[in-house]
Parts: C-alpha cells; structure tokens; sequence
C-alpha cells in the first residue's frame, strides 16, 4: 500500500493508495474511535462495493444510508434525508460518516459532515477514476442548486481517503475516460515529466493494468496535495486545477448536466484553453497537437458541441464561480507542465476559437 500525506497542520491526512484495499480486514484500525459510523453510498455502487466496505468495519456499530444514483441527486433535498437520518439514529459529532462512492456521493456526504452538529469526522473512499485523483482529495465539498452546480458548500477535510484502485474494474468506460481527462490536466498544470508518462502508458492505462494505474493515481493526489497544502481555500494557485473547467462548466450547463460528463467537457475545456495559449505564444503547435492527441487516445472529446458559440458559452462563463470583478478568470497553459491564472483573455481571443469551437 502507498500512503501519502495532505499536509494542513491539525487537519493533515493520510491517502491510501493500492488494489483490494477493501478486503483488508483491520483496514480502518484506530481510526472510528467512537465506533459508530454512517455509511451513505448509492443504489448503483451498493450492490458492488457496500458488503466489502462493511466486512472492513466488523467491530463498528453501522448504519447505511443509500441514496439514488445521479448528479441531479446532489441536492439539498438529498443533503436533507442523510442529516434527518443522522438524527433518527441519535448520530453525535463523534459518529463518522463515509462516503462510497464517486464524486457526487463524496461532495455531498462531505457537506453533511461539515454540517451535522457544526462538524463531524468523515471518511472518503472513492470508487471512480475522477474521484480518486481530484475530488475526495483537497475538502471541497458541495451540494447543486437548481440555479448553480455546487453553489452551496464547505471546505472541509476528511480524516482519510482510502483509494481501492481494484473498485474501477466495473467502471463504465465512459467514465474511466471522464477521470483521464483529469489526470491528463495534471501532466499539463505542474509536471511535463508526468505529461511524457501517461503517453507512454496510454495502453496500460486503458486496460487498468494495477502498476500503471496505482502509479498515475498516486502521481495526481500527490500534485493535487501540494497545490492544496500550499492554497488550502482556492486564494490563489488552487485556480490551477480549474483547468479546462471555465469552458467545461459552460459545455456541461448548456448541454445539460449528465449528458456531457464532467470530464469530457473538461476534456474539450483543455484543448479550448490551449487554443487561446497557442494564440498568445504561450504553448507551440506541437504542444497543442501532443494535448490533443493524447485526449483522443482515451476517446474524449477535443471539440466543443456544434451548436455551442460564443454566446452560449459566454452566457455561463459570466456566472461562473471563477468571475472576480466581473472578469472571467481563465487558466492556461504556458509551456507543457505550467499553467498560469489570467483575466487577460480579450473578447476577441475569445471569439476568434469559439466560433471555430
Ligand atoms: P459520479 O459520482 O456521478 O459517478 C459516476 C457514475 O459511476 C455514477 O453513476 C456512479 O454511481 C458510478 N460508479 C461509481 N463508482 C463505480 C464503480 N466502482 N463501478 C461502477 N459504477 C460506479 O461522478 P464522478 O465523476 O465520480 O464525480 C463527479 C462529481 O464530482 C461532480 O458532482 C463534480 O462536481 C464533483 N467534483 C468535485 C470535485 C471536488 O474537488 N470536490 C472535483 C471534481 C469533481
Ligand atoms: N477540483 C478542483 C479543486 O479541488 O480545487
């Protein structure tokens, strides 16, 4: 097992990284010291996953909370049932919550943590590629409003993150791509060397070989915790994980959150932010065709919808948390394995790769 450390002072901890860790039986030794906990999960990742999970806490008093499947789940209304359990069983601050499951599950049962009584103990185990190497690390945590995604929220760290990389062999395709999109940002933000690994392992990769993916996953959390250890609240150089993700947030509300996953408009995100790099001179033209290529070989999308323009996209990118001062803010590559946060993106930049997008 690999373990690495997010390091926040009081708030520091540890990320296990290895295949099957959910058949280890003394997997969470010391670590629910009231022994109690709540497990909340879905109705997909239940049948797979709940009876190992549960096999690992045999000498914890258990409760399970299983909600439906689906990012329009990720509401306040759901946020509400597992705190109104949470009370019926008499739930105190020194109970713990886990959480099973992909990024919606991780968000929301984080935001129920951060909540419940002002603050209990809560534990990821993320069972996608995207949740694994991005949000069950670094304590945002967030439930969708019907009028913004993940407009309501916390920062708030979990004690542990336990990564089971075997958990992604029933991951539907299309989803594993979803989480590539997001270890291929990290190559492209903060390590060219990294950049160079992942096209030298595309196949490994695909076919989930154990070394391949334990390597890439664990390369991910450990840039996502120096960024996190260094920007804890996003003031500054957090931004740079956003990559792709002003022009993705844009892609995934004007199609309709589900039917663009999260990755793959961050996916299209990335090759529209290079575009305005390689127009300000900052990445070459083989840098650009070397993202591209890449994104392609996991069968993600390198183009924005055809019917999106610059209007549609403008319409979301006005809203988006990103905004300061009525400036979009953007992120770009400057250089493979460097990124820069910029407002300096001119409208006509902008309408120069949207009308082509
Ligand atoms: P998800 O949680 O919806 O999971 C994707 C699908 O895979 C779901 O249908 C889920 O039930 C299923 N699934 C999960 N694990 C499985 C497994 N092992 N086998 C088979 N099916 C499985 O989506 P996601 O991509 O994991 O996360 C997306 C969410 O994460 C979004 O809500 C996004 O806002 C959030 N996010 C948060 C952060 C953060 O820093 N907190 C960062 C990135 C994304
Ligand atoms: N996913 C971006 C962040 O955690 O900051």
């Amino acid at each position: 097992m690999s373990t690495l450390t997010v390091e926040l002072g009081e708030r520091s901890y540890p990320i296990h990284i290895d295949a099957h860790l959910l058949s280890k039986a003394n997997l969470f030794d010391g670590l629910i010291k009231s022994k109690k906990a709540v497990i909340v999960t879905n109705d997909v990742i239940k049948p797979l996953l709940l009876e190992s999970l549960q096999s690992c806490l045999q000498e914890v008093e258990l409760e399970v909370v299983v909600l439906p499947d689906g990012e329009q789940h990720k509401t306040l209304s759901s946020f509400e049932k597992v705190i109104t359990r949470l009370l019926e069983i008499h739930a105190g601050r020194d109970t713990t919550l886990i959480a099973l499951g992909g990024g919606v599950i991780g968000d929301l049962t984080g935001y129920v943590a951060a909540s419940f009584q002002r603050g209990m103990p809560f534990i990821q185990i993320p069972t996608t590629l995207l949740s694994q190497v991005d949000s069950s690390v670094g304590g945002k945590t967030a439930v969708n409003h019907p009028l913004g995604k993940n407009m309501i929220g916390a920062f708030y760290q979990p004690k542990a993150v336990f990564i089971d990389t075997a958990t992604l062999t029933t991951l539907p395709a299309r989803e594993f791509a979803a989480g590539m999109a997001e270890v291929i940002k990290y190559g492209i933000i903060h390590d060219v060397t990294f950049f160079d690994w992942i096209e030298q392992n595309v196949d490994s990769l695909l076919n989930q070989e154990q070394g391949a993916l334990k390597r890439a996953i664990f390369r991910c959390c450990q840039i996502k915790a120096e960024i996190v250890e260094q920007d804890e609240q996003e003031a500054g150089i957090r931004a740079l994980l956003n990559l792709g993700h002003t022009f993705g947030h844009a892609i995934e509300a004007e199609q309709g959150y589900g039917n663009w996953l999260h990755g793959e408009a961050v996916a299209a995100g990335i090759v529209l932010a290079s575009q305005c790099s390689v127009k300000k001179n900052w990445l070459s033209t083989s840098e650009f065709c070397r993202i591209e290529a890449l994104l392609k070989k996991f069968q993600l999308p390198i183009t924005a919808p055809a019917d999106m323009g610059m209007q549609a996209f403008m319409k979301h990118m006005r809203h988006d948390k990103k905004v300061e001062a009525g400036q979009i803010r953007f992120v770009l590559p400057k250089g493979l394995g460097h990124a820069v946060v910029t407002k300096d993106v001119s409208d006509e930049l902008l309408k120069e790769i949207l009308t082509h997008a």
